[in-house]
């Protein structure tokens, strides 16, 4: 099929394309994500099929505003509306339990839900619109980081889909935190924009899954279904250096091989002359790592380093979520700098 290019004021051609069951990809303020009606099951397949997403792991609803949570949702604690008072619109979902109106194609089965409302003025613009709970999961190819511009996007995607919208490079960088309400205390499932710190001080308590900082072993069952998957894995295995950002950088120079490539902070470029470069940002700005972490592992897929060594944050704020898409791009084979 022919992918069709809207801009961001083409509002009203996406959301027709969302009516009428097709497959759209929709900015959003932390990645680009695959958008289809969420209570039409046949949409909802062909987003699994475009991305040659395993059929167990669920996708999430995005909706205008958190006065939408009770018609997809039951036995909603009251959490969920003080989270959805300081954080929504923006880059959080919340793990609620559904009603039957959800179908089983978008929650793979479970009784719990995903519900996000996005803060991207383009993609709130289309759910006003489409009038609809959009269905979508981040919209790359299952396998590969997640698209932050709609050239990425199409990258994985021309061809595949019916149009795109471009609203421009994602702000946030890497996709949404997620929390699930429907444990005491709530449990953080995927690290993000909305920050650990920031719900702590919110909920009191909160859990984070071991899947966040460690490999799960082959008989556990994570959590977010999405999690056993090795997700964000570029062609090259990744070594990611812990460590201060000095003595990091210095430890992948005395360890680098003529083949390998570097994501590193950008004070430390110069170091590495010679051998390919993504730098992701200055020593001390979490936040521009996480906009950048995903296009520099999706550049290294269209060379053939050997290896990529990647200097990474501190796990802390939004540090944490660069931290964990980094280590999930590496299997988790990290090493410290002494
Ligand atoms: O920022 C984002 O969240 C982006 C944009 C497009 O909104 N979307 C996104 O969706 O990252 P996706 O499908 O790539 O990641 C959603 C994750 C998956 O790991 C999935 O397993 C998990 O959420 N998930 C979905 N529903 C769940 C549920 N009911 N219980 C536990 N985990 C769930
Ligand atoms: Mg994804």
């Amino acid at each position: 099929m022919q992918t069709l290019r809207l801009n961001a004021g083409q509002v009203e051609e996406a959301a027709a394309v969302l009516r009428r069951g097709g497959l759209l990809g929709i900015p959003t303020e932390t990645v680009y994500g695959l958008g289809a009606n969420g209570l039409d099951e046949g949409a909802v397949g062909r987003i699994f099929a475009a991305k040659g997403r395993p059929q167990d792991n669920p996708l999430i609803l995005h909706i205008p505003s958190a006065d939408r949570l009770e018609r997809y949702c039951r036995d909603i604690p009251a959490a969920a509306y003080v989270l959805a008072g300081r954080f929504w619109p923006g880059p959080l979902t919340m793990i609620l339990r559904r009603k039957p109106l959800v179908p089983d194609a978008v929650t793979a089965g479970l009784d719990t839900v995903g519900m996000r409302c996005p803060a991207h003025p383009v993609c709130r613009a289309i759910l006003a619109a489409a009038d609809l709970p959009v269905a979508a999961p981040s919209g790359n190819t299952s396998g590969r980081p997640s698209p932050t511009t709609a050239a990425d996007m199409l990258e994985d995607m021309d061809g595949k889909i019916d149009a795109i919208v471009d609203g421009g490079p994602c702000a946030v960088g890497v996709e949404s935190t997620i929390i699930d309400l429907t444990e005491r205390p709530p449990r953080l499932l995927r690290p993000g924009g909305v920050t650990l710190e920031e719900l702590e001080a919110v909920l009191g308590e909160v859990a984070v899954d071991p899947a966040v900082t460690r490999l799960m072993g082959a008989g556990e069952k994570p959590r977010a279904p999405g999690m056993k998957y090795r997700h964000y894995a570029p062609k090259a295995p990744v070594t990611v250096v812990k460590g201060a950002p000095a003595q990091a950088a210095r430890y992948i120079r005395r360890h680098i091989g003529d083949a390998d490539g570097v994501i590193c902070f950008n004070e430390f470029v110069p170091l590495f002359e010679g051998h390919p470069v993504e730098p992701i940002g200055p020593a001390g700005d979490p936040a521009e790592h996480a906009r950048r972490v995903f296009d520099a592992l999706r550049y290294f897929d269209g060379t053939d380093v050997q290896r990529i060594w990647a200097q990474c944050p501190d796990p802390v704020g939004i540090g944490l979520a660069v931290s964990n898409r980094l280590n999930k791009a590496a299997g988790f084979h990290i090493v410290r700098a002494e």
